[in-house]
């Protein structure tokens, strides 16, 4: 079992792994990414993930065809050997001399994969709940492209890091919370589930769709409407999403003890339902 690179079309072991210093992803983060697991070993949702990339290429107009990348991947996943592997790919515009519009040539993008062993969340955290931290959104106003321009998102998650909160949820000049640094976020109030509407001011997260189908699937009530920062303080429930974080109960949000300070009961069925459908795929 080892770390797998692939870079433009070559594998090769992660630390001969290299990239032009005057590629646009290094020089302006001019690129978008996607991040898949997998599940029994198979990649997850794979297709929701390439049309997402299709559409952010598309967005920051790069032209490339995604449609070899599930093979790439699959390689990748074979000569990693690992269990379960966590993928991660990038393509950026390519490398040129730094102007900050578009190259007259457009260069050939660079696409990079790295194939890694996949660590899950502790168990524990999913059993007691998280507590999340909440911080003004400082994103730009496309945050539905999965750019790998993601200096506010980790500034967000070091604060939480260093308040030993597991994510930082996102708030707006007009005190709305969009979503968590990495993770799509959810409340659960009176029965009914509210998430972020979709939209330019959130990522379409892969997570976030397989729950929201799976909720309507559990006969519960979902709204994707904003919620407050103060909604989200005095919720009965609140849950993350994501692709490593799955769906993951919230115990705190900041000063705040989120209902008896275990995880709630329609979140622990949401997550259920969650880990029923990946292992029945
Ligand atoms: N982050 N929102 C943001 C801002 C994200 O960066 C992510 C994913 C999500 C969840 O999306 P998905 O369900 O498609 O993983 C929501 C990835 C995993 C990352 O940057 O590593």
């Amino acid at each position: 079992m080892t770390e797998v690179a692939y870079v433009n079309g070559t594998f090769l072991p992660i630390d001969e792994a290299t990239i032009s210093i005057e590629d646009r992803g290094f020089q302006f983060a001019d690129g978008v990414y996607e991040v898949v697991s997998t599940y029994g070993g198979r990649p997850y949702a794979m297709g929701a993930h390439m049309e997402r990339l299709q559409r952010s290429l598309h967005e920051i107009c790069i032209e490339f065809d995604v449609s070899g990348l599930p093979a790439v991947v699959q390689q990748g996943i074979e000569r990693a050997g690992f269990d379960e592997a966590l993928v991660y790919l990038q393509i950026t515009r390519g490398a040129a001399p730094r102007h900050h519009e578009f190259p007259e040539r457009p260069p050939q993008p660079t696409v990079v994969m790295t194939v890694k062993q996949l660590y899950r969340p502790d168990p524990t955290l999913h059993e007691r709940g998280v507590s999340v931290i909440t911080t003004p959104d400082l994103r730009w106003k496309r945050c539905d492209i999965k750019s790998i321009a993601l200096l506010p998102n980790i500034l967000a998650k070091q604060l939480a890091h260093e308040t030993g909160a597991y994510e930082a949820i996102l708030v707006d000049d007009g005190e709305r919370v969009t979503e968590g640094s990495s993770t799509s976020s959810f409340r659960v109030t009176g029965g009914v589930v509210f998430t972020s509407s979709p939209g330019a001011h959130i990522l379409p997260s892969i997570t976030r769709g397989v729950l929201i189908d799976l909720i309507h699937g559990l006969g519960i009530k979902l709204l994707e409407e904003f919620s407050t920062v103060e909604d989200y303080r005095t919720a009965d429930e609140v849950f993350l999403a994501g692709t490593t974080t799955e769906a993951m109960p919230v115990i705190r949000v900041d000063d705040m003890q989120i209902g008896d300070g275990t995880p709630g009961p329609i979140t622990c069925r949401i997550r259920e339902a969650f880990v029923t459908s990946v292992h029945a795929r």
